[in-house]
């Protein structure tokens, strides 16, 4: 796992910015996203932003109880995991499911990845926000596999 880049959003807005800069760069190829950070650090936030701009026309809401959401209405299918209710068990008995979203050509993003203590057997991109403050939020973004790194390093920001 490498670090590419570190991105500070003063606001909203400029959490938009880099999501549409993250959307532009997934937008031909898909990928695989786990998203990390406290409760309320921008996860569902970020994930919403990115589908916007992926032209996604249903309103997109947390997968909190449902563990999956899918957006098919956009540019690319989006699928939408929160982990968070599964705990350490429950995701082991989804591991096969997450590598099928894995594939080419699909958008997925995974809140609360965390709970899987042992490797996922696929590349990903990892996002990592910290909660600054009311509107402040760091992300570092980190690329397992070298498509991703490439991917992350032609992005904007
Ligand atoms: N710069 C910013 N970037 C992202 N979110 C921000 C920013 N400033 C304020 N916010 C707000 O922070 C909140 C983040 O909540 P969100 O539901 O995205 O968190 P989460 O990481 O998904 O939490 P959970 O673990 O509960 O799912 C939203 O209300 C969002 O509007
Ligand atoms: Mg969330």
């Amino acid at each position: 796992m490498e670090k590419i880049f570190t991105f500070t959003a003063d606001n909203l807005d400029d959490t938009n910015f880099i999501a549409l800069e993250f959307a532009k760069a997934v937008e031909k190829s898909g990928a695989f996203v786990c998203l990390y950070g406290d409760i309320g650090a921008g996860k569902t936030a970020f994930t919403k932003l990115v589908a916007s701009h992926l032209d996604v026309k249903e309103k997109v809401t947390s997968p909190s109880f449902v563990i999956i959401n899918e957006y098919l209405s956009g540019k690319l299918p989006i699928y939408h995991f929160d982990l968070y209710r599964l705990e350490n068990e429950g995701v082991k008995t989804i591991i096969d499911e997450l590598t099928e979203y894995s594939r080419p050509n699909v958008l997925t993003f995974v809140e609360w990845a965390e709970f899987s203590d042992f490797e996922l057997p696929f590349n990903r991109i990892k996002i990592r926000i910290e909660y600054i403050d009311d509107t402040k939020r760091k992300f570092d973004f980190y690329a397992v596999g070298d498509e991703y790194k490439k991917l992350l390093e032609g992005i904007k920001h």
